[in-house]
């Protein structure tokens, strides 16, 4: 059996204050969900100070949604592995297509970051998704190979054993488009399969969320698929009824 998992993304939104009622309202609806179900909140890294503590206490693991590539010195603005590990963040996202996207982030960088992640004894939450050009022209398999390829086949066994992948079609990210459950499947079982190409049996434990417009409505749909470990969720995260609701689909 493998770990289930709903993690949210909160990308750029909410105030600290707004982000600590909204812990608080997930915390206090949590148990509506079983509680084999493992919560993330991936918050912006000014919120961690202050929802880490009721985090913790319910039982609810802190993500960060970046970290830098280098791991201390002049480098203006940015946030080190370090840092986030040292407030108790367990989790960074990485590789989210609007960082690939919007911040130019390739496999380089992303190759820096994850080793940073495992330096620092988090774990990443690898995010990996084709386009919709790249989609409709039959190419989701390969851009998904080449992503897990060129960083995931990096890992030691040991680092492997952490990783948490999520699947995003950019195509289903805040569209209101969200993949079919067969298409989840489908795509799921193929990553699945690659990374058993290069870390055999341990594959079969490996955690792989799917993202793209995901909401109570449709989360036991696709949640149900043989290959769907749970979610990596954007807006619905944001509204703690959703985001619990969709805990509550497994
Ligand atoms: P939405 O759930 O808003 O489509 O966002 C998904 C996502 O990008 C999570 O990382």
């Amino acid at each position: 059996m493998r770990r289930q998992i709903v993690a949210g993304n909160w990308k750029m939104n909410t105030t600290p204050a707004q982000g600590v009622e909204l812990i608080k309202n997930v915390a206090a609806q949590k148990k509506q969900a079983k509680e084999s179900v493992e919560l993330i909140t991936g918050v912006p890294y000014t919120h961690i100070c202050c929802v880490s503590e009721i985090a913790k206490e319910n039982g609810i693991a802190i993500a960060a949604q970046n970290c830098a590539d280098k791991a201390s010195g002049a480098f203006t603005g940015e946030i080190s592995a370090e840092m986030l590990a040292s407030l108790g963040v367990q989790y960074v996202i990485l590789g989210h297509s609007e960082r690939r996207e919007y911040y130019g982030e390739t496999s380089k960088t992303l190759n820096d970051k994850i080793k940073l992640v495992y330096d620092n004894n988090m774990a990443p939450i690898f995010c990996i998704g084709e386009k919709l050009e790249e989609r409709e022209a039959e190419k989701h398999f390969d851009v998904c190979r080449a992503q897990i390829e060129e960083v995931v086949f990096n890992l030691t066994a040991a680092q492997f054993e952490k990783l948490i992948v999520a699947y995003e079609p950019v195509w289903a990210i805040g569209t209101g488009k969200t993949a079919s459950a067969e298409q989840a499947e489908e795509i799921h079982e193929f990553i699945r399969k690659v990374l058993a190409e290069k870390f055999g049996a341990a594959a079969e434990k490996t955690p792989i969320l799917y993202g793209g417009s995901c909401k109570p409505s449709n989360a036991e749909e696709i949640f149900s698929k043989a290959n769907v470990d749970g979610g990596l969720i954007g807006g619905a995260a944001l509204v703690a009824e959703d985001f619990v609701g969709i805990a509550k689909a497994f």
